[in-house]
């Protein structure tokens, strides 16, 4: 596990940037959640860490990374969305300072655990978005431009890299014995899917909408015959990674290995990590 600072060039990046645009479009959408909820995750890691015993080194170390990690995904989704307001879909900016405030307001209302268990909930998401990344989304992401979908497998092979922090650091300090921090974990990751899934969609039908607004009827046809077709693939697993994480036995620690994730990471620091001076210099 370590932080790498890829610096991804959004100047050409097309809002179809693969072939089944609607599933771009979808892609699209998600970009907006890393965007708010990570700076929020950021926030909650940090108030945590500081209530965790300075003996625990290991999971100190962890999160000091995980921390790293998850600064440059969000820069970089931050980067990618603006493109996206380039682009004229200027319509994701109140939905976006709309879901700003909710982390504003997860921050100032709600407890340390329950923050703990929605961080969680979002991590044990992310991570199965990897196995998405790897293996179900390949015949939508052939042929698909190379900046957008190299971002989103760097962001989520290191999603899955770090899959234990948020886990290790709930059960930590949830204050809870064995079976209610179970069942207050499941609470968390429910909590997460509905907020979460709500708004994906929310913002999916809006660009949709917005593309389709400047189609001819055989286009809108062709438009939902593909959606149809990216929604099926996107959806395909979601119910058996949903019941693996239900278990009261889900550890991420023993997932599944997503194909291919540590080859590719490998491979990206060679073409895309410029290293954290030239990060900072950029
Ligand atoms: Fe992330
Ligand atoms: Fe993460």
């Amino acid at each position: 596990m370590k932080a790498r600072f890829p610096k991804f060039d959004f100047s050409s990046l097309r809002a179809h940037w693969a072939p089944n645009q609607e599933f771009a479009q979808r892609a699209n959408a998600a970009s907006l959640i890393p965007a708010y909820i990570e700076p929020y995750l950021l926030k909650v890691m940090m108030q945590a860490k500081k209530r965790i015993d300075p003996s625990k080194t290991a999971l100190h170390r962890e999160l000091d990374i995980f921390i790293k990690q998850e600064m440059q995904h969000c820069r970089q989704h931050i980067a990618f969305n603006k493109r996206m307001h380039d682009l004229g879909y200027e319509l994701l900016k109140p939905v976006e300072a709309e879901f700003e405030a909710t982390f504003a307001r997860f921050l100032a209302t709600k407890s340390l655990r329950f923050n703990l268990a929605y961080s969680e909930g979002f991590e044990s998401l992310s991570a199965t978005a990897c196995v998405l990344y790897f293996e179900d989304y390949n015949e939508l992401l052939e042929h698909a431009d190379p900046e957008p979908t190299n971002m989103w497998r760097w962001h989520l092979a290191e999603e899955f890299e770090h899959r234990t922090v948020c886990s290790d650091v709930y059960h930590e300090l949830s204050g809870l014995n064995p079976v209610f921090a179970y069942f207050y974990r499941l609470y968390g990751y429910f909590y997460a899917i509905v907020h979460l899934g709500r708004f994906q969609l929310m913002v999916s039908k809006k660009l949709l909408d917005h593309d389709r607004s400047t189609m001819t009827p055989a286009q809108v046809k062709q438009s939902v015959a593909r959606d149809k077709v990216a929604r099926k693939i996107m959806g395909r697993h979601f119910i058996s990674n949903f019941l693996k994480i239900c278990s009261p036995f889900y550890n991420p620690l023993t997932r599944r290995e997503p194909k291919g994730y540590r080859e590719y990471l490998t491979a990206f620091e060679a073409r895309y990590d410029r290293g954290p001076a030239t990060d900072l210099a950029a």
